[in-house]
């Protein structure tokens, strides 16, 4: 038995984010620039090295896998992968398959996703406007992504819906976002919009929602009861009393919790940031390459394990920003 992946500040890692693509069909102001310049295919790792990259932390204790992107279903073949990595949930080496996806392929593959093995997703929707919708993904449609999450729930796909807070966007379809998905079973977790990427003239502080704001919002109308943690991930959860939907904050602004952090995230290219927040990360990919041996790659993996920092430092307080990152977020995949 291997020993765990346990960080230097005695966090043990059970959860791996794995982007399979940097690119995405959207654009969404706060994630890309318009014109992204995207890595050539042939930098990617393969579907088999991806792989083979999964299987070595699940070895080292990683319980939780979730692919992202970019949009991870644009990836060619994704659900060759998909199929072939659900074996360690069969075997029982890994508890959760699972995606973050922005909805648009969902309609295509929710069924296969499913039968993969998958029985959880969560879709970036920030709003039901699909003028709105259009704007802040650049040229989204709206019902395209309706009809996958139509197409998830159909497939037996339970369906957490991710919205960015963003003042001044949003603020006002809080209680409409609330109701739509309470009326589908769906959770609903709101995101503190980081900074992150450089993409132009983004207002970060203007766009800034806190989640402390928005919780005292719902409370204006509903009684929320605090939850324990239910999915291993960062948000919190309350459920409201009235109608039962459980409603998720993501604080990394308001209520860093780094504190509890258990996940470290592998580009597509076979790089690993243990912290989404930092610019710092190794590679994995010349480890992975270089030898057939897995020990060789589990030694690169507890090394850059080793060297998970303590947290972010994102900050608005000071009415700046500061902590800034220049990586996109979707090269991280959130
Ligand atoms: P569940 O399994 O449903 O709990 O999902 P999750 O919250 O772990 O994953 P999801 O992809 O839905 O994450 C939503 C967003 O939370 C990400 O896109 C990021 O923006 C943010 N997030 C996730 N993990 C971290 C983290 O470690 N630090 C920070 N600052 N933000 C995170
Ligand atoms: N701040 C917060 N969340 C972000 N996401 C993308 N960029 C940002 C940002 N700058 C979210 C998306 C999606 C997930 C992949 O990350 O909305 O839910
Ligand atoms: Fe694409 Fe998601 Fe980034 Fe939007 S947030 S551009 S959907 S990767």
């Amino acid at each position: 038995m291997n020993a765990p992946l346990i960080d230097p500040f005695a966090r043990a890692i059970s959860y791996l984010r794995v982007s399979v693509t940097d690119r995405c069909d959207f654009r969404c102001v706060y994630c890309m620039s318009e014109n992204m310049t995207f890595l050539p295919k042939k930098n990617l790792l393969t579907l088999e090295e991806l792989d083979r990259m999964c299987s070595a932390f699940i070895r080292l204790g990683v319980r939780k896998l979730r692919i992202t992107g970019g949009e991870p279903l644009v990836r060619r073949e994704i659900m060759t992968f998909f199929n072939q990595i659900g074996r360690h949930l069969e075997s029982g080496a890994l508890d959760e398959l699972t995606l973050t996806t922005n909805g648009s392929q969902l309609a295509k593959y929710a069924a296969d996703l499913y039968a993969a093995g998958v029985r959880r997703v969560n879709v970036s929707l920030d709003t039901l406007d699909a003028a709105k919708f259009a704007e802040i993904t650049r040229w989204g449609r709206l019902p395209q992504v309706l009809r996958g999450i139509d197409a998830a729930l159909a497939a037996g796909l339970k369906v957490k819906i991710n919205t960015v807070a963003l003042k001044g966007f949003n603020e006002d379809e809080l209680f409409t976002l609330a109701d739509w998905c309470a009326q589908q079973g769906m959770d609903l977790t709101f995101i503190e919009v980081m900074p992150m990427g450089d993409i132009g003239n983004e207002d970060r502080i203007g766009q800034y929602w806190s989640l402390t704001d928005l919780r005292a919002e719902l409370e204006k109308r509903f009684t929320l009861v605090d939850l324990p943690d239910r999915t291993g991930g960062p948000a919190r959860y309350v459920q409201i009393k009235e109608t039962g939907q459980r409603i998720g904050f993501i604080t990394p602004l308001s209520h860093n919790f780094c504190e509890s952090c258990n996940r470290v995230r592998i580009t597509c290219t076979g790089e690993i940031y243990t912290c989404l927040g930092q610019e710092g990360h190794s590679d994995l990919r010349e480890p992975l390459r270089s030898s057939e041996s897995d020990a060789v790659l589990e030694d690169a993996i507890r090394a850059a394990i080793a060297l998970k920092p303590k947290g972010h430092d994102f900050d608005y307080s000071r009415q700046q920003v500061d902590g800034q990152v220049s990586r996109h977020m979707s090269h991280t995949g959130g």
